[in-house]
């Protein structure tokens, strides 16, 4: 465990020491200024949960690290020490202008992660009195949206994606449905027409990965956003814009901006990442094959266990001290910045002794982390998830990984860790009606996938309407993918098919 007075301990040698960017000597190595090991470069490239372990087995549940530019940085990695610090805002807080590495520079605008950690004025940076402006006009906003009517256009849109595959037999489910799902559902919730769709996913790929044309893509999607307030503003319509324009708080048209991209590349990229690692698991993992484990984990458990597993995002960047404080034994100092460890918290071995066990039914993973910031999108995020798995599986009974799981690539960084491609292989067949029930075709259903799934408790409906007839399928439809009860027919009708 460090202590303050170590050779390498933060505390005494200040957070925000850092290297002459891309030094020679360091970059690359996993050691650098002080001693301390590195967040980035090859070593966490190749493994970057295996430098937390190495740094949770040499400082315990907080450890000193080094983020791009060797900034040093407090990785939380406990399960509690990360809840406490989201959930104690009187000492820890989202506004990285409190953070001496902003303040003397050394995180300055030209820094690797400054498009995470720039103080913007939107509801991720604020505390407070102003947290609660703008965060309560985005659930106010949330709250009025139809879960059941956006089930059914995530049904409609992945129905429409695999049309696209379907008669080729073969596809990358990460290129061409993971990565488009979100963004079509996103835009039909902000009430944006779907001829965007591709260059939004383009233009959100861009920004995320930091790529040259990243400033052009964000200020394309601005405009296009900007564009919409106005419209809306002029015609509201029943969409998250309009009834995020009609808050009381009364955004700003800049804010009203702010928060739809919030809303629009954050759920993108998360669901994105989410739906592959599901699609993965639910491709390779034993657990999710009824006959070879015994027991049957359905499309939310899944959905859940990779929550935990393979976080969509798998740090934050992050959580600045607003006062001296202590926090898993190290001494924290006012300015210090600390990263929100989800991947290593959802790991930590206080609350997980044995990683292969099953966490069905235990929510308390940090994937969407906690406290006043807490994601207030999980649901409409599981929901894409759940109800686009779903619906692949029963079009595409048959799909396969085509190369061996150790083939996988993934793409790293300290923010998030996520597969390149997954390449699949299936029987061809037509495409169907996309406003119809995703219904398995020849060749014949896999016995072993378990995909009828329990609704996620928060999308139950509180006062649901009165469970319509489903419409029975064409005389000339395959059998179904198994006889269904009543209580599954429910949850076709309530998910839209
Ligand atoms: C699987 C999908 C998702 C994951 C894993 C995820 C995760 C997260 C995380 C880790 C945060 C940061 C919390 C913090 O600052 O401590 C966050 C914030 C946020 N998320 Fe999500 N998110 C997902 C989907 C969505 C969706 C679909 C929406 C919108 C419909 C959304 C809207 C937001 C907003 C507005 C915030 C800022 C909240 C605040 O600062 O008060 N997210 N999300």
């Amino acid at each position: 465990m460090t202590t303050p007075s170590s050779p390498t301990s933060p505390a005494s040698s200040g957070l925000t020491d850092a290297a002459p960017p891309g030094c020679p000597a360091h970059t690359g190595a996993s050691l650098g200024a002080g001693g301390l090991r590195r967040l980035y470069g090859s070593e966490a490239d190749e493994d970057l949960a295996g430098v937390y372990e190495k740094l949770r087995a040499e400082h315990g549940p907080v450890a000193p690290a080094l983020i791009h530019n060797d900034v040093r940085v407090w990785a939380v990695l406990g399960h509690s020490e990360n809840l406490h610090m989201v959930r104690t805002p009187s000492q820890y807080t989202r506004d990285s202008r409190v953070w001496s590495a902003v303040k003397n520079g050394t995180a300055g605008p030209d820094h690797p992660l400054a498009p995470v950690f720039t103080w913007q004025p939107m509801c991720s940076f604020v505390e407070g009195a102003e947290h609660q402006r703008l965060r309560g006009a985005v659930t106010g906003a949330m709250a009025g949206l139809d879960h059941r009517g956006i089930r059914r256009h995530i049904n409609r849109y992945s129905n429409k994606l695999l049309n696209g595959i379907c008669e080729k037999g073969e596809a990358d489910l990460v290129g061409q449905f993971a990565e488009h799902l979100p963004m079509m559902v996103m835009l039909h919730v902000l009430g944006m027409p779907e001829d965007y769709s591709d260059r939004m996913v383009q233009a959100a790929r861009d920004m995320i990965k930091g790529t040259e044309t990243a400033i052009a893509s964000n200020a394309y999607v601005m405009e296009a956003l900007t564009r919409h307030v106005v419209r809306r503003r002029a015609q509201p319509e029943e969409d998250f814009t309009s009834a995020l324009i009609a808050q009381p708080q009364q955004l700003t048209d800049d804010e009203m901006a702010e928060h739809l991209r919030l809303v629009l590349i954050a759920a993108y990229e998360a669901t994105a990442n989410l739906i592959a690692n599901v699609l993965r698991m639910v491709l390779t993992d034993p657990r999710f094959r009824a006959q070879l484990s015994g027991g049957q984990m359905t499309v939310p458990e899944a959905v859940e266990q990779s929550l935990w597993d393979e976080p969509p995002f798998s740090a934050m960047v992050g959580y600045f001290a607003k006062q001296d404080t202590q926090l898993g034994g190290q001494q924290i100092k006012a300015g210090d910045g600390l990263l929100l460890g989800i991947q290593p918290g959802n790991v930590d071995p206080v609350v997980r002794p044995d990683l292969s066990a099953n966490m069905q039914g235990n929510r308390s993973h940090l994937a969407f982390s906690g406290g006043p910031h807490e994601c207030p999108g999980q649901d409409i995020g599981r929901a894409i998830a759940d109800t686009g798995v779903d619906a692949l599986l029963m079009r595409l009974p048959d799909v396969e990984l085509s190369v061996a799981e150790s083939e996988l690539a993934w793409r790293s960084s300290i923010l998030s860790r996520h597969l390149v491609s997954l390449p699949v292989t299936f029987g061809k067949r037509p495409p169907q009606d996309v406003s119809a029930r995703p219904m398995a075709q020849v060749p014949a259903p896999r016995k072993n996938w378990e995909v009828s799934s329990p609704l996620p408790e928060a999308l139950e409906p509180s006062a649901a309407p009165a469970p319509q007839p489903v419409p029975t399928a064409p005389a000339a439809a395959p059998e179904p993918v198994r006889r269904k009860g009543a209580w599954r027919r429910f949850l076709e009708w309530w998910r839209g098919y």
